[in-house]
C-alpha cells in the first residue's frame, strides 16, 4: 500500500504538491488525470523518491520511502519517468537489462535473462533488441523504457505520460498490456494519463489532480463525469455511453 501523509512540495515558494492524506488503491491500474501544471510528475517523483518533500512522507508498506535503501526500494517501486533522455548508446536490451540491476547487480543468472526477454516480448520489441537507441522512432524507444520498467519486476510500478509519442495501435497495445500485468500479476499500477478515453476505459481508478491538490479519488466509472473533468481543465466535455462503454468528447 501506498500512503501519503502531509505530503508538501515548493518550488521558489510555490506550493506544487499539497496532499494532506491519501491512500493509492492498492492493485490494478490507477490513472492520475488533470490539467499541465497540475503537480502529476511532481506527485509521482515524490513517491518514487526522484525527488524530495519540503514536508510529510510517503509511506511505501508503512516504511517511509526515504528509510529505505535505493536496491530495496527498487526492488519494490519502478518508476518511468516523463522525460526519458539517455546520453549513453545503448542497445534496446541493455535498457531493458538495466530493470534488472537491483535483482542481480550486474551479474544476471538466466532468471534475470528470461524476465528482460518476456518484457520485450510484452511490448513487441523483440525483434529490435539488438538496435542502439538512437537509431529508433520516438515510440520505439518509448516502448523499450516501458519494458525496462516491466522487467524490474515490481509490485509497484509508476508510469509519468507512457503513451507519449505512441500511435493509436501502440497505445492501446500499452494500455491493454497494463491492465493485464495488474490483473494477472497482482501488481498496483499507476500511470499519468492525457487521453480520458483511456483513463475510462482502462483505469479502475482516478486520482484528479489540479493545483498540486487531490480533488477527488474515485472509481473511473465514477470519476469520469462532465462537472469534474470541466472543473479540471476549464473545458467543455461530453460524456457518453454507447455499448456500456464511457466516451469523452472535448469540444475546441
Ligand atoms: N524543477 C522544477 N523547478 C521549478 N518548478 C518546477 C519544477 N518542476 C516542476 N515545477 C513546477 O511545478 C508545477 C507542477 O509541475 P508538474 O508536476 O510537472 O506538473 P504536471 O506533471 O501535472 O504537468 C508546475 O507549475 C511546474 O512549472
Ligand atoms: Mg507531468
Amino acid at each position: 500500500m501506498i500512503e501519503i501523509e502531509n505530503l508538501r512540495k515548493s518550488y521558489a515558494g510555490s506550493p506544487v504538491v499539497d496532499v494532506p492524506a491519501l491512500n493509492m488503491p492498492q492493485g490494478g491500474v490507477t490513472a492520475i488525470i488533470g490539467p499541465n501544471g497540475a503537480g502529476k510528475s511532481t506527485l509521482l517523483s515524490l513517491i518514487g523518491r526522484l525527488e524530495t518533500p519540503g514536508g510529510g512522507g510517503v509511506f511505501l508498506d508503512g516504511e517511509n520511502v526515504r528509510s529505505f535503501r535505493s536496491t530495496d526500494l527498487a526492488k519494490r517501486l519502478a518508476m518511468l519517468k516523463q522525460d526519458n533522455s539517455l546520453t549513453a548508446r545503448l542497445t534496446v536490451a541493455d535498457l531493458v537489462a538495466f530493470g534488472r540491476f537491483p535483482h542481480c547487480n550486474g551479474r544476471p543468472t538466466d532468471r534475470d535473462r528470461a524476465k528482460v526477454s518476456e518484457a520485450l516480448e510484452l511490448v513487441r520489441m523483440t525483434e529490435l533488441k539488438d538496435r542502439f537507441l538512437d537509431e529508433l522512432s520516438g515510440g520505439q524507444r518509448q516502448r523499450a523504457f516501458i519494458a525496462m520498467v516491466l522487467a524490474q519486476d515490481t509490485e509497484y510500478a509508476l508510469f509519468d505520460e507512457p503513451l507519449n509519442s505512441l500511435d493509436i495501435s501502440h497505445a492501446v497495445a500499452v494500455m491493454r498490456l497494463l491492465h493485464s500485468v495488474a490483473r494477472t500479476m497482482g501488481k498496483t499500477i499507476v500511470v499519468v494519463l492525457h487521453d480520458l478515453n483511456f483513463v475510462a476505459r482502462y483505469a479502475d481508478h482516478v486520482i484528479a489532480m489540479k493545483a498540486g491538490r487531490v480533488v477527488e479519488i474515485a472509481p473511473a466509472s465514477h470519476a469520469i463525469r462532465e462537472d469534474l473533468l470541466k472543473q479540471l481543465y476549464d473545458t467543455d466535455v461530453a460524456v457518453s455511453t454507447r455499448d456500456g462503454r464511457t466516451f469523452v468528447d472535448v469540444y475546441g
